[in-house]
């Protein structure tokens, strides 16, 4: 069966102020514009839609924080004036539509109130992930030059309390933008200190604040900016639109997860991800279902049961997270002993993403839940499947190490390196024919021509995925690999780029490469190889620990950059390009071909000789 979708019948499910007219303005591809006159609000659709229509007493969130022992729960109405309550406070700070606001939270109810209410306020929030460090967030500030920031005084890692504040300071002191104010939640955990004229805390100005109403936008209004790695230091801020968000997450809800309006669906991510901007705030909002926001791990929350008891007692209905958490669970728990606590009947399929699902995963996971386990594939830049096992359309057979078939609104095809297309069963490049569908994003904050060159251009009437893989006699697509220095690190997109501008910047480093190894519990991870400048006598291991703290220090330790070997030298073509390729596979162990155009060959043993048995 070949579904195809109606996006102009689609668009009648939302509400509009002013609906539109027209479908879709492809006058300037790649800068396609879905329902260009339409005029509407995300926020609106999120949340006072609901209640006007009934729901306000319905569970619209509902936040779990093993880390420190809380719950609490919003229903629609509730959520609504505390969104509102937001709004108001940020405009009276001067906060209005289109004005940038940074928000820099952990995983508690007030990053999705932030959220929500710059969508109130057409304001264009920008969500940085909370593993990252004061230098990423330094580049996030200056590239997204927000008035406002939102902030906590600290999150809650199993092992320690991260304190945000200073981080934040930090930033702001690095960067050259500065934000007019800093709303800042103190958690009990922590107190934060406050600059004089600029932070204001967030149980001051928040709760009495007048409550503010929706603002209508654009259809094409931006509705945030999400930052995601790319193949340079610089990340791309991916701009997602209102309109087409909102019908685009609204249909996947029910045609991808199958889920209905008052159930409860959980994607176990974090907010500052694409799968916490669309799975867990504005999908499960804009279908009117009950989201789940976790403040915790899946081990060591108190254990490998935390997640079962999330099902069980929230009555979870579909669960989504990524394949590294299941790896995790398996690893302390392998026979799922936990899971015999808990009653899961009410849960009713699991879907896997962000990295690519191993067989052995699919299969541990399946045999445990008894119920599909549904790998799927998707982007930041798409913000939505674009290949998936849609259970509220037609189920398809499971084939395990693919996320099944294009879904309606993708036309996926892999070419070859002339931008050929190849036939079934062929590895090329994973590219998508344009138009992308609504919801897809529509630029690169600032940088337009960054936006054609990246994903355009090198196929021309296409989107470059930047994956490689193959589709199958069945069309059955298979993700293999990134084609690009983007590695996977337990489901968080890292660029080995950007680790490498910190080694090349450690005054003893002469040349550096950062490659993404195989890791069993994590995917990937990343792993360096420096030479050192001629003359350099400090100790080794002084060097390398002083590396491996400053990448912690400048991206995070999200980035899990703990392996760094020195070498004498690094393998590289005849003409300069170092050989990063061979080197994952002699650190994977895995077979590799002497590439022809290699300089000198011999390097390669002393490669391997680092790194081949780490
Ligand atoms: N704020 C501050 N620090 C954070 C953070 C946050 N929001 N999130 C992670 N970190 C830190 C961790 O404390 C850890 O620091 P450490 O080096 O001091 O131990 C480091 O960043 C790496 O974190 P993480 O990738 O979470 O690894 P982990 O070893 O703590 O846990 C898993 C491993 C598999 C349990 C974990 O990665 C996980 O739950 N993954 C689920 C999948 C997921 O959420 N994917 C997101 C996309 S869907
Ligand atoms: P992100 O933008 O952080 O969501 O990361 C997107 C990248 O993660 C993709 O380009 C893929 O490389 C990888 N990815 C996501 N989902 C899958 C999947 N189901 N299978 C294989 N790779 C995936």
């Amino acid at each position: 069966m070949t579904v195809t979708v109606d996006w102009m019948s689609e668009a009648q499910n939302i509400y509009w102020y002013e609906a539109p007219s027209r479908l879709l303005d492809e006058s300037r591809p790649p800068f396609y514009r879905w329902y260009p006159d339409g005029v509407t609000n995300a926020c609106y659709n999120a949340l006072d839609l609901h209640v006007s229509q009934g729901r306000g007493d319905q569970l619209a969130l509902i936040a779990d924080s093993p880390v420190t022992n809380h719950k609490s729960s919003y229903s629609y109405a509730q959520l609504l004036e505390a969104v509102a309550r937001c709004a108001g406070a940020m405009a009276a700070q001067g906060v209005s539509i289109g004005d940038r606001v940074l928000i820099y939270m952990p995983m508690i109810p007030e990053a999705v109130i932030g959220m929500l209410a710059c969508a109130r306020l057409g304001a264009v929030h920008s969500v940085v992930f909370g593993g990252f460090a004061s230098h990423e967030l330094a580049v996030r500030i200056d590239d997204a030059t927000p008035r406002l920031i939102l902030s906590a005084s600290c999150g809650i890692e199993p092992s320690r309390v991260v304190a945000y504040k200073p981080l934040l300071d930090d930033a702001i002191d690095q960067a050259a933008h500065k934000p007019d104010c800093c709303i800042v939640v103190h958690r009990p955990e922590l107190e934060a200190a406050m600059v004089e004229g600029r932070d204001l805390a967030w149980h001051d100005v928040v709760p009495d604040a007048p409550l503010h109403d929706c603002v209508p936008v654009p259809a094409n209004h931006p509705l945030y900016i999400l930052y995601t790695s790319g193949t340079t230091g610089q990340p791309k801020g991916v701009v997602r639109d209102t309109a087409g968000g909102i019908v685009a997450l609204k249909w996947s809800m029910k045609s991808i997860y199958n889920v209905s309006p008052g159930e409860v669906f959980w994607a176990a991510s974090d907010v500052g991800w694409v799968v916490g901007h669309s799975y867990i705030v504005y999908g499960p909002l804009f279908s009117g279902n009950t989201t789940l926001l976790y403040e915790g791990k899946p081990v060591g929350t108190p254990d490998a049961g935390a997640y079962w008891r999330v099902i069980e007692e929230h009555n979870v209905r579909v669960l989504f997270t990524a394949p590294t958490a299941f790896r995790a669970i398996r690893k302390e728990d392998p026979h799922a002993q936990l899971m015999a606590d808990y009653d899961l009947t009410g849960l009713k399929a699991l879907f896997l993403a962000g990295e690519r699902c191993d067989p052995d995963t699919l299969h541990w996971a399946e045999e445990q839940l008894s119920v599909p386990v549904i790998d799927h594939w998707w982007q930041t830049e798409t913000g939505w499947p674009i290949c998936a096992n849609c259970l509220g359309l037609e189920a398809l057979p499971v084939v395990p190490g693919s996320p099944a078939r294009a879904v309606p609104g993708y036309d996926v095809v892999v070419l070859d390196e002339q931008g050929e297309l190849v036939e079934a069963n062929i590895i090329g490049a994973l590219a998508i024919r344009l138009p992308l569908p609504p919801g897809t994003f529509t630029t690169l904050w600032n940088a337009d021509e960054r936006f054609e060159s990246a994903y355009f251009s090198r196929f021309p009437g296409f989107y470059e995925t930047g994956d490689a893989g193959y589709i199958d006699d069945n069309g059955y697509v298979f993700v293999m690999a990134r084609t690009d220095d983007v590695i996977n690190v337990a489901g968080h997109r890292l660029s080995t780029g950007a680790m490498e501008e910190v080694l090349a910047a450690h005054p003893d480093v002469a040349e550096c490469a950062v490659i993404g190894v195989a890791d069993a519990l994590k995917g990937q991870l990343p792993l360096g190889l420096i030479v050192l400048s001629d003359g350099v006598s400090r100790p080794d291991g002084d060097i390398v620990s002083e590396v491996v703290a400053s990448v912690r220090e400048a991206i995070g330790p999200v980035a899990a950059f703990k392996q760094c070997y020195i070498v004498k030298r690094l393998p590289k073509t005849r003409s300069g390009k170092i050989l990063r390729r061979t080197m994952r596979d002699i650190a994977d162990g895995q077979p590799f071909k002497v590439p022809a155009t290699i300089d000198d060959p011999s390097i390669l043993d002393e490669i391997r000789a680092a790194i081949g048995s780490r």
